[in-house]
C-alpha cells in the first residue's frame, strides 16, 4: 500500500517521505517510487502534513506511540483493516474499529481520518479497474482534515467518496470483509475495488 500510494503521490507531483524500521528498505521503496520519494528516519517527526498509515492494524497502536509528539497536529490516514491473518473475522469485539482504537492513541491536535482501506492494493497501484478511477472511502469527524484527503485523493486521479463521520470507519472496515468474500465466493482474483455507479 505505501508503494502504490507513495507512486501515485509522487506521480502526481507530491514530495513522498518514506519511513520503515528498516533504512535500507525504505531506501529501495524511495527508489522504485523515483527522485520525488526521500526517505526519513523510523520514528522522526515526519516533514509533510499528511501521513498514511501503511502497517498492518496489530503494529499500528505502537507505530503511533513510537512517534508520539511527532505526529501531533499531523493528519493521519488510518488505511487499515483489522482483520484476523486468516480473514475470518476481526482481532476484536463488534463494538469497537481500528480507527477509534488509533484517534484514542494519537496526540493532541492529530486527525485521524479513514481512507484507502476498501482499495486493494494491485488496483491501487494503477489508479483504476477497467479504466474508471476508483472509489476511495473517507471517514472522519474534521471537515477540515477530510477535504485535505479527498483533495489529495483527487490529486491521485482517484475518486473521494465521504461517507460521514469516524464512526463511519466501522462500516468501512466492515466493507473489507465484503471485498474477501467477494474475491473468495464470485471474483476469485484481486483486481477489483468496491465504488459506487451514478448515473450520467
Ligand atoms: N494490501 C492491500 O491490498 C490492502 C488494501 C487496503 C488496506 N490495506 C491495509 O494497509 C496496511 C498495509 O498493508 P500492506 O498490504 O501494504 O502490508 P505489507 O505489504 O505487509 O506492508 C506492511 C508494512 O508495515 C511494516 N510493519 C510491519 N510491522 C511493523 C511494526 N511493528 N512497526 C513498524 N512497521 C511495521 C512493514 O515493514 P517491514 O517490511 O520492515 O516488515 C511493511 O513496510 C494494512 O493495515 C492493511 O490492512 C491493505
Amino acid at each position: 500500500m505505501a508503494s502504490a500510494i507513495g507512486g501515485l503521490a509522487a506521480k502526481a507531483g507530491h514530495i513522498v517521505e518514506v519511513m520503515s524500521r528498516d533504512p535500507a528498505k525504505a531506501q529501495a521503496l524511495a527508489e522504485r517510487i523515483g527522485p520525488r520519494a526521500l526517505t526519513r528516519e523510523f520514528g522522526a517527526e515526519p516533514a509533510g502534513h499528511i501521513v498514511i498509515l501503511a502497517v498492518p492494524y496489530l503494529a499500528v497502536l505502537d507505530v503511533v506511540k513510537h512517534y508520539g509528539e511527532g505526529l501531533a497536529d499531523k493528519l493521519l490516514v488510518d488505511i487499515t483493516n483489522p482483520i484476523k491473518s486468516d480473514f475470518s473475522g476481526f482481532l476484536f469485539p463488534k463494538s469497537s474499529f481500528g480507527a477509534q482504537q488509533i484517534a484514542k492513541a494519537v496526540p493532541a491536535g492529530a486527525e485521524v481520518v479513514k481512507a484507502f482501506n476498501t482499495v486493494p492494493s494491485q488496483a491501487l497501484a494503477v489508479g483504476s479497474v477497467g479504466g474508471r478511477p476508483l472509489d476511495v472511502f473517507i471517514a472522519g469527524d474534521a471537515p477540515q482534515a477530510k477535504a485535505r484527503v479527498s483533495a489529495f485523493t483527487e490529486s491521485l486521479g482517484l475518486r473521494p467518496m465521504d461517507v460521514g463521520p469516524l464512526t463511519m470507519a466501522w462500516t468501512l472496515e466492515h466493507a473489507c470483509m465484503l471485498w474477501l468474500g467477494l474475491m473468495t465466493h464470485s471474483i476469485k482474483h484481486t483486481n477489483f475495488s468496491i465504488g459506487v455507479s451514478l448515473p450520467g
